[in-house]
């Protein structure tokens, strides 16, 4: 007879079930509400904020899984509690909800990709800066909209906590004369919190317009990967100029870029451009170019989507370090090719939505 089974050792097993899209595990999300264990049966319950059908699926199927391997299981029930987000309940109501403009600020352009570390906080920093362009500067904002896992903190390699003014309006970080701000500046282990119920929209809904942007030419927002909470309510809620999507050549990313895609047809939001990342790597050593991730997809998505590929991005050891160090490569190095792809991706830019 084995050791009877406890809660301790079924939370241990789930943390090993990240939620879909982020770096974190359920148990630390706060997601798991509930653990039962009659004997050797285990029944557990985990709320969920999302819109999206499939991220619930994913979850019951994998903790399903993950609790039938526990030697000593013999049965494993996995409730789930599905509650739209705000946004998608108002809609559902039948109100669509205004988009509304940043007070202050001319265009809002998002950077969004469907599939996770393609890229897109890297297209995002290095598009601001060239946005901002060298002389005759526009006025620039970057906000990382990643709650969870925000990176561009570390990309201009700044770590200052944004201050708020008595009325509570929160005031951005200036970094190479650009107004920087992260959601998750604000929320500092609280994060689990987040997750529940209606609240993650509500905070979204309630940052962008708390932050004193100033007087901005581009708000560039740094979209979360794929097609979740944040994303929707920004799309509902704020009014975007327009989009663009990073995606690498692979298949696998293609098609979570064209539900991305998709996600801003249905808002009427138009899409500026695909920037294909990670292109190709160009060796230092023999001067070949390597398709790593194939080639070509880039260019038949942007065809299929009727958009333009704003810029290959090849995958470069100094582009990443130029990010790791806090110096975006546009900034570091602008007459570099790769920073040089960015730039001609602003232009276009810059011709769709005039300063
Ligand atoms: N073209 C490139 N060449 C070399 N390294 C790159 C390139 N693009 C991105 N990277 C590196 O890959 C990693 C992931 O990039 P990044 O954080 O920009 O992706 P992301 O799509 O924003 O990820 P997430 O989905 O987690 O937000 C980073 O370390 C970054 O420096
Ligand atoms: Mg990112």
């Amino acid at each position: 007879m084995s050791a009877p089974l406890t809660s301790d050792e079924i939370l241990a097993q789930l943390r090993g079930i990240k939620y879909p899209g982020y770096t974190r595990d359920i148990v630390s999300f706060g997601l798991v509400k509930d653990v039962q264990i009659d004997g050797t049966r285990v029944a557990v319950r985990i709320a969920l904020t999302t819109a999206d059908a499939a991220i619930p699926r994913q979850i019951q199927e994998q903790a399903t899984a993950m609790l039938e391997a526990i030697p000593g299981v013999s049965e494993a029930t996995v409730h789930l509690d599905v509650s739209a987000p705000v946004s998608k309940a108002l809609q559902a109501e039948g109100g669509a909800l205004p988009q509304t403009k940043i007070e202050g600020v001319k265009h809002v352009i998002a950077v969004a990709s469907g599939k996770g570390g393609v890229g897109k906080s890297t297209v995002a920093a290095n598009l601001a800066i060239a946005l901002r362009g060298q002389k005759n500067r526009a006025r620039v904002g970057l906000c990382d909209c990643d709650i969870y896992g925000p990176s561009i903190g570390l990309m201009f390699g700044t770590n200052e906590r944004p201050v708020a003014t008595e009325q509570g309006r929160i005031q951005p970080v200036l970094r190479y004369d650009l107004k920087l701000m992260s959601m998750g500046f604000l929320l500092d282990g609280d994060t689990p919190a987040i997750l529940r119920g209606p609240m993650v929209t509500r905070y979204t809904q309630q940052f962008l317009r708390s932050v004193d942007w100033g007087n901005l030419d581009y708000l560039v927002l740094d979209l979360p990967p794929g097609t979740g909470d944040i994303q929707l309510t920004i799309v509902q809620t704020v009014a975007l100029s327009g989009a663009i999507i990073v995606t690498t050549p692979q298949e696998v990313a293609l098609i979570d870029a064209r539900k991305a895609a998709a996600m801003f047809v249905k808002v009427n939001v138009p899409i500026i451009g695909l920037i294909e990342n990670m292109s190709y790597f160009l060796c230092p050593n023999d001067g070949n170019r390597y398709n790593i991730f194939g080639s070509g997809g880039g260019e038949r998505e942007a065809a299929r989507l009727h958009v333009p590929l704003l810029a290959q991005v090849p995958l470069e050891i100094a582009l990443r370090e130029s990010c790791d160090q806090g110096r975006p490569y546009t900034e570091s190095d602008p007459a570099s090719v790769t920073a040089l792809s960015f730039y001609q991706a602003a232009e276009v830019v810059r011709r769709q939505c005039p300063a």
